[in-house]
């Protein structure tokens, strides 16, 4: 047997397994895993790393439209590039609905955004903020028999939210359709009181974000949003939960019967609302949405990751640039919290968050990283065995990590768009030294080693939650 690529005397981790091994790789697959392969055109020598599953996250925003004047500081191609110097194979950004139009028109805009720009391989899931008839009658369906298996829906921003009744029906399309249903949860009847009497109070900076806010909101959202879901009998994702209340919500709705699936981010692990109380404009970097709460909120999400609650860790990759009229700090978000972009840029840092915080510091194994990572987000959205393993058949998506390489994130090691990472300073043990997408190598140390354009739309079938 010959190999376009052998890769040897590496220790590969799935999220079930770590053996040694060759990984024989053939037109962009795995085609024999096994001790002494011979004959390729490459051999690459693993000594002394890991050979894990290219990191799939799928919930990154890229290129979104996010408010007059406000841009995204990633589009498709520094986004995707970013995502692979972090030890992505494959990311899962979102398509968003204008009200008014329909998901196909959606879909049409953000293809021209994607195509021939990406790295890594990418697919969509839709963020339905207009379920009419025809959306949720004809379109969804459709949809769904063409590869686009996942939609989110918003309890909270003004413009984006659904009342229940609406998420009731976009819920009860799904069920019949076969997509499954992101939910992003906080109670936008609550924030906005909450807004408004921080304005009455004249209190306009930052910090105000988080406490307009608080824990309640997000619990109750969540609440409401299993009890939809049990309503209608349609699995959910609960996303970027913050705290222990919302992971307790979804432990009893589990209890009851219901199928959820829970994801945190590496802000509910590493940050607090103390991070918005920076300086009076600083502590615009921080925001996003759920906030980031406390210390003890932080061992819940720990809690979480080790226990299950949470199925999968991804970034919630929404980047704006600071100090920028067309960012964080434009005209009206430096007067008032309110007008502050949400999001912060993520994707290259969650899986050496993960890995050193978790991994390295003893929290997690390494099969668990491998799962949380990336195992579990192919699983959910209908990419496995494709994608998400080290497996004969499998895509050759393939991060080598060196367990033991320190590295002091900084935001100018880093390839976004963004001018600043929340994790400035932050000391790491555990780096990604080459990424492989379907066999070829896209990052080969600090390298760029592909031409943007490798990374393919990826069509997939419906999670196995539905
Ligand atoms: O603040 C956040 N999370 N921005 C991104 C949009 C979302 O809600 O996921
Ligand atoms: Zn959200
Ligand atoms: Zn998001």
């Amino acid at each position: 047997m010959s190999f376009d690529t052998i890769i040897r005397n590496g220790t590969i981790v799935t999220a079930s397994d770590t053996f040694r091994c060759d990984v024989g790789i053939r037109n962009g697959r795995i085609i024999a895993m096994a001790e002494n392969l011979d004959d390729a055109d490459e051999i690459i020598d693993a000594s002394g790393l890991y050979v894990m599953p290219g990191g799939i996250d799928s919930h990154v925003h890229l290129a979104q439209p996010s408010g007059d004047g406000i841009v995204m500081a990633d589009d498709f191609a520094s986004g995707t590039l970013s995502a692979a110097f972090g030890g992505n194979t494959t990311v899962m950004p979102f398509c968003l609905q204008e009200k008014g139009s329909t998901l196909r028109e959606a879909l049409k805009a953000y293809h021209a955004k994607a195509e021939g720009e990406c790295y890594i391989d990418v697919s969509f899931h839709i963020i339905v903020t207009d379920p009419t008839s025809h959306v949720l009658g004809q379109e969804l369906p459709a949809l769904v028999a063409d590869g686009y298996t996942s939609i989110k829906v918003f309890m909270t921003y003004e413009n984006l939210r659904l009342r229940d009744d609406e998420i009731l029906a976009t819920l009860d399309s799904a069920r019949t359709s076969g997509a499954l249903v992101m939910v992003h949860c906080e109670n936008e009847d609550a924030i906005r009181f909450l807004i408004g009497r921080h304005e009455a109070n004249g209190e306009f900076a930052a910090k105000y974000h988080a406490t307009s806010r608080p824990v309640a909101a997000e619990r109750e959202a969540t609440h409401r949003a299993l009890s939809l879901a049990e309503i209608v009998d349609t699995p959910i994702v609960i996303v970027h939960v913050s705290n222990r209340q919302a992971m307790e919500e979804i432990q009893r709705a589990r209890a009851r019967g219901s199928k959820v699936a829970g994801e945190t981010c590496p802000q509910y692990l590493m940050l607090t609302a103390d991070d918005l109380n920076a300086t009076e404009l600083e502590g615009a970097k921080f925001v996003c949405s759920p906030p980031p709460r406390d210390a003890e909120s932080q061992i819940a999400c720990w809690e979480g990751l080790q226990n299950g609650t949470f199925d999968l860790f991804s970034s919630d990759h929404c980047p704006f640039r600071y100090d920028d009229d067309a960012g964080k700090l434009n005209e009206k978000g430096k007067r008032n919290f309110r007008w502050i972009p949400n999001g912060i840029p993520g994707v290259e840092t969650r899986l050496p968050i993960l890995f050193s915080e978790g991994v390295s510091k003893g929290r997690i194994d390494l099969n668990r990283f491998v799962a949380l990572s990336s195992t579990n987000h192919a699983k959910l959205y209908g990419l496995y065995p494709r994608k998400g393993t080290i497996a004969i058949g499998s895509d050759a998506d393939i991060a080598l990590w060196d367990p033991k390489k320190s590295v002091v994130i900084t935001n100018d090691i880093l390839h976004h768009g963004a001018d600043y990472t929340p994790y400035e300073g932050l000391a790491i043990t555990g780096w990604p030294v080459r990424v492989m997408v379907r066999g070829k190598t896209v990052i080969n140390g600090e390298a760029l080693v592909a031409e943007k354009g490798l990374g393919n739309y990826l069509a997939r079938a419906r999670s196995p939650l539905v």
